[in-house]
């Protein structure tokens, strides 16, 4: 049976963000909560994030559309800060109309979205590639170097753009030019001709045409009628690109953009949900203090089956960081905890929760994004009793063992916020719900 969301109370206009490095499980509360709303929106990001989500027996992989397709009158809108890679979205929707998905009227992009085009997927590969040590694993879907051509200005190009064929044509004629300066010069790459890319891009603009829209003018049009909204934060907190462990972050604002990256200002909230692993895990590199680069960690990593969606490389895995955690609440103002993956912890004897860390011999609970500090963290841990019994069935939070339960109130505790969903399997009705009390702020 599916988890009965109205438990949670009037959610209102929900925000629904990721408190750790990604891949937290938000597309799971997503398709749970996407029942409910009249508009789900992503506002962030790139391809470069990916959920799946089961229902029945299905298994459908997103990464730019909102799994709010899947409900037939959720309005799914791609806003103006998402960075859209025409090819892998055309792709995608290809892939979920064969799944018997209808993609129709029902999903909107955003005319000032800008567009990762085929160079920038390349210059991420290369920049990496050029970087010995201190390599920041990107997803290589060419997010850093869209975001960075829409802060240039004069190298952007918006999703209206791939409309008007003059306008393409002059924009990607001077862009590849400077492109290839920089290509020959810093990597010794080939050069690419703009042509290809104008003809490649230009078609997929012209598939995309009946979606494209004002999605600002869209989502407040849908405010004043009293829609109910829900926003999709892609990638997490630690990876932001200024609260983040900087350099090891994304390009985008993924925990605190949502205002510029959809035109719908913060004060129109009413439910920030954060999601959170019951453990921590990364892809790429950059500091992790709690990582267990050990056969805690593998066992972890085999128990949650923790490989990229995007990527499919191992992710690395570790105790659950309560100062992290309780920094990334603070940061984007999370009002409940949605606690995913808590099945994966089972059958350890004893679990370690992070509440504290020693940097240079000084104690602090207080997170440090700086990756230089964030590297020397020692972290201090509390350790708290494990359970072996199985939470794959449960079908009620009474029948949590005793030691789940404590573990999830020293969560609660620690950061402030009260756990409000707790996700034990992959599955819909692999859920519960727990407590009372209201999860929205007004
Ligand atoms: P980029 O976003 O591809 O530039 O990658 C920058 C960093 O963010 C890398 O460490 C990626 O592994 C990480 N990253 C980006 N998006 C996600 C995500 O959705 N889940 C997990 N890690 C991500």
């Amino acid at each position: 049976m599916d988890p009965d969301i109205s438990l949670l109370g009037e959610l209102g206009n929900t925000s629904i963000v990721g408190l750790q490095w990604g891949d937290e499980g938000k597309g799971k509360i997503v398709d749970l909560l996407t029942g409910q709303f009249d508009y789900a929106i992503r506002w962030n990001g790139g391809s470069n994030a990916g959920h799946s989500v089961k229902v029945g027996d299905k298994k459908y992989a997103f990464h730019l559309i909102p799994s709010g397709i899947l409900r037939q009158n959720c309005v799914c809108v791609l806003a103006n800060g998402v960075v859209i890679d025409p090819i892998a979205l055309l792709s995608e929707m290809d892939q979920l109309a064969g799944q018997g998905v209808e993609i129709g009227a029902n999903l909107r992009i955003s005319s000032q979205a800008h567009v990762v085009l085929p160079y920038h997927k390349q210059q991420d590969q290369l920049s990496e590639d050029r970087l010995a040590a201190g390599k920041i694993g990107t997803t290589a879907r060419g997010i850093g170097p869209c975001y960075s051509d829409k802060a240039s200005r004069t190298g952007a190009v918006r999703m209206a753009d791939l409309l008007d064929d003059r306008r393409l044509a002059e924009k990607l004629q001077r862009i590849v030019d400077e492109k290839n300066a920089l290509f020959s010069a810093l990597y010794n790459a080939p050069p690419l001709n703009w042509k290809d890319i104008f003809q490649q891009v230009r078609d997929c603009g012209e598939q995309l045409r009946p979606h494209v829209c004002n999605t600002t003018a869209l989502l407040h049009q849908a405010l004043e009628k009293n829609k109910r909204l829900l926003f999709e934060g892609a990638n997490a907190v630690l990876l932001d690109l200024d609260h983040g462990t900087f350099p090891f972050v994304t390009s985008s604002n993924c925990g605190t953009g949502l205002a510029a990256g959809s035109g719908v200002p913060a004060t129109r909230l009413n439910t920030v949900l954060g999601v959170v692993k019951a453990y921590c895990s990364r892809v790429g590199g950059g500091p992790f203090p709690t990582e267990q680069d050990n056969e805690i960690g593998r066992k972890i990593r085999d128990r949650g089956r923790e490989f990229g969606t995007t990527t499919g490389r191992p992710r690395r895995c570790g105790w659950l960081d309560l100062v992290a955690l309780r920094y990334a609440a603070k940061v984007c103002g999370v009002t409940g905890l949605c606690v995913m993956l808590l099945d994966v912890l089972a059958t350890f004897d004893s679990l370690r929760i992070c509440t504290a860390y020693e940097i240079d011999g000084k104690r602090t609970q207080w997170f440090e994004p700086d990756a230089v500090d964030l590297a020397r963290a020692v972290p201090v841990y509390e350790e708290l009793p494990g359970w072996h019994d199985s939470l794959d069935n449960l079908e009620s939070a009474e029948d949590l063992p005793p030691q789940a339960r404590r573990y999830l109130d020293r969560i609660e505790s620690f950061v402030q916020v009260p756990v409000r969903v707790v996700s034990v399997g992959p599955a819909r009705h692999q859920t519960l719900i727990i407590g009372t009390g209201v999860v929205a702020m007004r």
